[in-house]
């Protein structure tokens, strides 16, 4: 019998612990732990995401702060906005949401955060980190998926090491520090994307298949590409006829898979619940708790 591996209810349970934390954090410093999001433009996609995010932090306690923003301001306004956030001591964290408009280079706002402040986990520091092992997973502001996605998996004590894990998807997201996260619990990682031959093929030889592609129904994990009693996690995203879907055909590949997770209810939850530790673990690196 497959085993689905509930991301929601996770989520809610480390919900719980960070309501209490972010309440012990208030108690005992100065510090009211705050989220500040840049919206830059009108994308409806952005705009519910964003309201998610404002959802969740007043669900656990965390001070939610927007700053919407016409979709012509120029990239040296969006600098010193961050600028001036960074060195607003009641912001403990920044996340500026994607896609931004053409004219802004995304690769530079996101070094322009600074790295205590960087709770999505993309400023180069933080990516050096992890990328030299110096990181603590309870510590260190690592991106919110893959993080999850291994929050996910050791809640089912399912385990990595031998095993072979191909990930579907190369991006700075996703795939490749989820592909480190996962050789530091010596898993043997193959990354593949667009441009990958024998797609199928590679991936019916995972013992861990991670699917994040979100094209369906250009592209979808079918069960002729699981193994028998691999584990299956889906983290795409799709929406056909304002319906989500993930990669992954649910019914058939549920039939061979001995855990799956499920789309929505997954990874969706589970990096939505690591943003909000993120905030924390932010909030307490700059109380001086962490280094
Ligand atoms: N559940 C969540 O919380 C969560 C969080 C983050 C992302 N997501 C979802 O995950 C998906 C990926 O997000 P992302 O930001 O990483 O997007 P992305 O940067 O567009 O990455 C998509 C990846 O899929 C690969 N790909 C595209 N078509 C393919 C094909 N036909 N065969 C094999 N690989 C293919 C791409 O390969 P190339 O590199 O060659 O283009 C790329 O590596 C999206 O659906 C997103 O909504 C969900």
């Amino acid at each position: 019998m497959v085993i689905i591996m509930d991301g929601k209810s996770l989520a809610e349970e480390i919900k719980g612990g960070i309501r209490a934390r972010a309440m012990a954090i208030k108690e005992e410093t100065a510090i009211k732990p705050t989220l500040a999001t840049l919206l830059v433009g009108d994308d409806s996609a952005s705009n519910t995401y964003v309201n998610g995010k404002c959802r969740d932090c007043e669900e656990v306690g965390i001070d939610f702060v927007l700053h919407q923003l016409s979709a012509s301001i120029s990239e040296r306004e969006l600098l010193d906005l961050i600028d001036e956030l960074n060195c607003d001591p009641k912001v403990n964290g920044i996340v500026v949401q994607y896609p931004l408009p053409h004219h802004i280079d995304r690769k530079k706002i996101m070094a322009s955060i600074h790295p205590q402040k960087d709770v999505d986990g993309l400023h180069p520091y933080n990516v050096g980190k992890l990328w030299l092992g110096e990181y603590d997973l309870d510590s260190a502001l690592l991106p919110c998926t893959p993080k999850g996605i291994l929050r996910l998996l050791d809640r089912y004590e399912l385990k990595l090491e031998g095993k072979l894990v191909v990930i579907i998807n190369r991006s700075d997201l996703v795939g490749k520090p989820l592909s480190k996260l996962l050789l530091d619990r010596n898993a043997t990682v193959v990354i593949c994307h667009s441009k990958t031959p024998e797609l199928d093929g590679l991936a019916r030889s995972a013992d861990v298949l991670v699917s994040a592609v979100g094209r369906r129904p250009d592209f979808a994990v079918s069960e002729e590409m699981v193994k028998e009693g691999a584990v299956v996690v889906d983290v795409g995203m799709s929406y056909i006829g304002g319906k989500l879907q993930g990669d992954v055909d649910f019914d058939r590949v549920k039939e061979k898979a001995s855990y799956i997770t499920r789309v929505p209810g997954g990874i969706g939850p589970m990096t939505r619940a690591m943003l909000l530790q993120n905030v924390l673990i932010a909030a307490e690196i700059q109380g001086g708790q962490f280094e």
